[in-house]
């Protein structure tokens, strides 16, 4: 139901977000190929009003006029700051002016944040713990922390009378579409890829998220990016599977080619894993999209690395693709590096280097002069068996 442009999620709780449709880069890193939401929610109870988050600096008077369509500002007793960062906290400094009279709730850790990054007086804070209560009167907001899902001062918000969890970036996607999760056909994909790129490096403190929630009679997911989850085992499902590491009988083939030799090889690879029966996709890294690079590392057992040997190392896309896997620490437990080089190589070696304390398996290494020949191609073959078998015997946790 839309009423302004809010929506209303349940009994005096909305959704009062914005959509940002042509959004197409985040953290200067990740592309948005379907833009973004950031999600900000009111909270209306008998005696007081509470704010859940706000929105990317730049949208603050569609903001305000969300809230001016439901209440005066000047009503707000809280506004919650889940996360510090910008695209939810960034519109505070404005709402702090409008909310006269509005406090900021936040972990001890977010108070100091919203100090440094915000400037917001210490006498308009409040700091809330672990399972702590706020009642606004018939709503009562329950504070959960949640440190590093993705940064030290993160929590969620329970409202217990609705069962609505706010869970921030937990749970959400970059997606603009959508107002629930079940209007939109691939939200997993989506959600798979966010996950990876926010979550994935933190994943035992997202196995003490869940834990947490365990306890909740959860009805409804809101997070602060994509779509609110109305039927929350879905995404509840999918990150028990990502949580704790679950992979498929899958490999991502990452590489990159100058003059066609690592290709080569590449896509023989490819032809015989699939032949193996194992799912495979490839990863040309000057044409692929680098959210769908990191959506497949979730799930893929294993990674093949091509790279062609520049300047004495490896060609520098893959030396970002491998650094952005350790950083991303997916639970990819083996790898193949193939290689060609010109005159002296060196780029398994620089692999290795990379590799050196990230716990995964070298399967094998291919180093090859120039184009790869018959005997070469058939080596590679073989080692894609061991590899499939490899892949087959593990149980993929
Ligand atoms: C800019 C550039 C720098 C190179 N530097 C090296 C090098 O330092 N050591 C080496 O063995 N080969 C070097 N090569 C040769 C390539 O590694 C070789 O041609 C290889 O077969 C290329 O594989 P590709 O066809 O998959 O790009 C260089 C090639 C280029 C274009
Ligand atoms: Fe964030
Ligand atoms: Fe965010």
């Amino acid at each position: 139901m839309f009423e302004g442009n809010v929506v209303r999620i349940s009994r005096d709780v909305y959704w009062i977000g914005v959509k940002d449709w042509n959004r197409r880069l985040f953290d200067a890193l990740i592309p948005l190929p379907r833009g973004t939401s950031y999600n900000a929610y009111l909270v209306s109870g008998e005696e007081g009003n509470a704010l859940i988050d706000t929105v990317n600096p730049g949208f603050e008077e569609e903001l305000e006029r969300k809230i001016r369509s439901l209440v005066d500002p000047g009503e707000i007793d809280y506004i919650v700051m889940n996360h510090a960062e910008p695209d939810h906290a960034g519109a505070i400094p404005y709402l702090m002016k409008i909310a006269t009279k509005a406090k900021l709730v936040a972990t001890s850790r977010g108070v100091k944040m919203a100090r440094i990054f915000y400037r917001v007086p210490e006498e308009r804070m409040k700091i809330v713990t672990d399972q702590e209560k706020l009642s606004l009167g018939g709503k009562t907001l329950r504070f959960i922390e949640a440190p590093m899902l993705h940064w030290p001062e993160t929590m969620f918000t329970y409202v217990e009378e609705e069962g609505i969890l706010f869970s921030c970036d937990f749970f959400g996607s970059h997606l603009a579409e959508g107002v629930y999760s079940d209007d939109v056909e691939d939200l997993l994909i989506h959600a798979q890829k966010y996950w990876g790129e926010i979550m994935m490096p933190f994943r035992t403190m997202a196995q003490k998220g869940l834990e947490k929630l365990k306890g909740l009679d959860v009805k409804t997911i809101a997070p602060s990016h994509g779509p609110i989850h109305r039927k929350p085992e879905v995404i509840l499902n999918a990150y028990k599977r990502w949580v704790y590491g679950e992979t498929k009988q899958k490999v991502s083939i990452i590489y990159v080619s100058m003059w066609g030799s690592t290709e080569h090889m590449a896509e023989q690879m490819a032809e015989v894993l699939a032949r193996e029966g194992i799912e495979v996709v490839l990863h040309n890294l000057t044409v692929t999209d680098v959210g769908d690079l990191v959506k497949d590392l979730v799930d893929s057992r294993a990674i093949v690395l091509g790279v062609p040997a520049v300047l004495g190392g490896a060609h520098p896309l893959i030396v970002y693709a491998t650094y952005l896997f350790r950083i991303l620490r997916p639970p990819t437990e083996f790898t193949v590096v193939l290689s060609s080089y010109g005159w002296s190589g060196g780029a398994i070696r620089q692999i290795q280097e990379l590799l050196r304390d990230f716990k995964i398996e070298v399967v094998s290494t291919v180093e090859i002069n120039g184009p790869p020949m018959e005997e070469d191609m058939r080596k590679i073959v073989e080692i894609g068996k061991s590899l499939a078998s490899r892949i087959k015997r593990s149980e993929g946790f």
